[in-house]
């Protein structure tokens, strides 16, 4: 612990059940990689996630989902605090200062509200439009300075730091700017529409769960679109393109040195490429499964170590929402 350097690392995940390929690439393996070197925050941000309709009946089961998800997958509580969202008051607490800074205009430019205001036209509440600040609290609320996230939630970040901006102006410097990390696979795109990010919300067909079994994946992987987007000569289309991509990531240079090179010979047969990309994609997801099965045997160790966290970040809100309070005359 004495030589991780002191810079404090927060993300954060919603409990909307199903993490997939995206959300491990674009984030979650980050997570893991990263808990060596900051001192790390991770939250499952389950008062985001009911910006959109959640079954309140099932809502407790899809927490958990997401934290044996999140432990299979590697995250160390050893190592890095996990925590659930609503459980440390001061972040809704400090979004709400945080909207006293915000113009409406910069929320209305965000391209996750316009999105998910069209796809649910029968529920754009006010905190859909909110939700950026409390991103902002979130990450300020630690004073944290490193942010492993997707390509997606750079936007929101942007707005994070602008808002710190306005807050050290009007009270005195008090939040650092935060620095996201970005790394390959920020950007996964869907299986089916592959003009579109990977996402829950566009169907079952369109993503790999990390916890599909291999013969859905083996399904899943065949029945990826490989013929849309710009048939620019020479260049691979939408569809291909994220074939290879998720070939570098889960595979080996071998293996996607031999497709490059059929690609450009074309004697590629995708369906071969399919094969091997989902064999790839099973083996590294197999052993994430086990320890899922594994940890799921045991769901009060899984609430302890959600508690533990709790309690670990509300020490630190405590201390820096009485700083952030004093700084703005409350
Ligand atoms: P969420 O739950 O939608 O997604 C979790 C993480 O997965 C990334 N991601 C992707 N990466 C690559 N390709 C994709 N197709 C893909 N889809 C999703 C997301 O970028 C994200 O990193 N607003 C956040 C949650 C959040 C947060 C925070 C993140 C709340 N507060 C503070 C960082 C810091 C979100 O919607 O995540």
């Amino acid at each position: 612990m004495a030589d991780k350097e002191q810079k404090t690392l927060f993300s954060g995940i919603q409990p909307t059940g199903n993490i997939h390929i995206g959300n491990y690439l674009g984030a979650l393996k980050n997570w893991v990689d990263l808990q060596e070197q900051y001192r790390c925050i991770y939250s499952i941000v389950d008062l985001h996630a009911i910006t959109i309709d959640q079954d309140p009946k099932k809502y407790q089961e899809q927490i958990m989902e997401t934290a044996i998800d999140i432990l299979a997958i590697g995250v160390d509580p050893k190592k890095a605090t996990l925590f659930v969202q609503s459980k440390v008051t001061q972040h809704t607490e400090l979004a709400w200062m945080f909207n006293t800074l915000t113009p409406m205009s910069e929320l209305e430019r965000m391209t996750q509200y316009k999105d998910k205001s069209q796809d649910h036209k029968e529920n754009i509440n006010v905190g859909l439009f909110d939700y950026p600040v409390l991103q902002a609290a979130d990450v300020l609320l630690y004073h944290a300075e490193v942010v492993p996230v997707g390509e997606d939630q750079l936007q929101h970040l942007e707005l994070s730091n602008m808002i710190g901006r306005k807050f050290n102006n009007k009270y005195g410097n008090f939040f650092k700017q935060i620095k996201p990390v970005i790394t390959a696979g920020a950007r996964i795109m869907s299986l089916t529409e592959p003009d579109k990010k990977m996402s829950k919300s566009k169907g079952e067909k369109n993503y790999i769960a990390i916890r599909d079994s291999a013969e859905n994946i083996r399904k899943k992987v065949a029945h990826a679109v490989t013929d849309t987007g710009p048939a620019v000569e020479g260049k691979k289309s939408l569809g291909v393109n994220n074939l290879f991509e998720l070939l570098s990531l889960f595979s080996d240079e071998k293996t996607v040195a031999k497709f490059e090179t059929q690609y450009n010979q074309k004697t590629i047969k995708y369906s071969e490429l399919k094969k091997a990309l989902a064999e790839a994609i099973i083996m590294t997801l197999t052993p994430i499964q086990k320890r899922i099965k594994e940890i799921e045997t045991n769901p009060k160790k899984v609430k302890a170590i959600l508690d533990k966290g709790a309690k670990q970040a509300q020490v630190i809100a405590e201390k820096n929402m009485a700083d952030i309070k004093k700084k703005m005359g409350l």
